[in-house]
């Protein structure tokens, strides 16, 4: 199974972007997150350009609407050929399914589809007194990978800390894609559960996404480098 390091490119410009971009030698090219603010500043074209200079893309923009809304829109991301995105698992298994059935491209191939299962910053007094869930979070989280999972998606978005449970649960084969990591010693910002890329890379997770530890480092490009240095071992 690959493992990588995912660089989040929390940009608020196309300017500002390829100029980190540039940073990087032109036979490393990174596999990148675009997430929402980028791509709401700057469209689909943003996608194709970073693309069409060699790096791999993770689309997070986190979809969740009635399945035929989110099976349609799937298959306009696909088309821009990027390589992961992503729905919230709450939107529940016939969007799930809809979503796969709209991401397949004509030629069977298709992006990795991950589900989000409760956004890290929901804690447990919201999901009771807000979201009416009176199921724990651990219980819930597992039991949405599960829904993602039958659903014939590829993994979710997990914390650290909840990615060996998953795969317990899920299988080997189901994908985890962990943000919140940050270097020993490192500076841990609004991240309340953290974990190293070395110890993320021992537990379970597949692809760690770090942003800041890269982006606004010193030197992004050794940051980098230390981060795969470290997850992969
Ligand atoms: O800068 P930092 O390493 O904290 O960036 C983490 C990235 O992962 C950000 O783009 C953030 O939006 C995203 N993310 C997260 N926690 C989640 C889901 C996504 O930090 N639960």
């Amino acid at each position: 199974m690959a493992k990588d390091v995912i660089i989040a490119l929390d940009f608020p410009t196309r300017e500002e972007t390829l100029k980190f971009l540039d940073l990087f030698p032109a036979d490393a090219k990174p596999f990148v997150k675009i997430g929402m603010e980028l791509y709401y500043a700057e469209g689909p074209s943003i996608v194709r350009e970073i693309k069409a200079r060699g790096h791999r893309i993770f689309l997070d923009l986190k979809l969740h609407d009635i399945p035929n809304t989110v099976g349609r829109a799937m298959s306009v991301l696909s088309e821009l050929d990027v390589d992961m995105t992503n729905l919230h698992a709450a939107g529940g298994s016939a969007m799930m399914q809809a979503a796969l059935k709209g991401l397949t491209r004509s030629d069977g191939t298709k992006p990795l589809l991950i589900a989000v299962t409760q956004l890290t910053s929901t804690d447990a007094e919201t999901l009771k007194n807000e979201l009416l869930i009176e199921t724990p979070m651990t219980e819930t989280v597992l039991s949405y990978a599960e829904n993602a999972s039958k659903s014939g998606l590829d993994g979710v978005v997990c914390s650290p800390l909840e990615a060996a449970q998953i795969k317990e649960r899920c299988g080997n084969g189901f994908f985890t894609v962990t943000p919140g990591v940050r270097f020993a010693g490192g500076d841990v910002g609004d991240q309340k559960r953290v974990m190293t890329p070395e110890k993320a890379g021992k537990s379970g997770c597949d692809y760690i996404v770090m942003g800041r530890p890269i982006t606004q480092a010193a030197d992004p490009v050794e940051a980098y480098r230390r981060a795969c240095r470290e997850f992969l071992g």
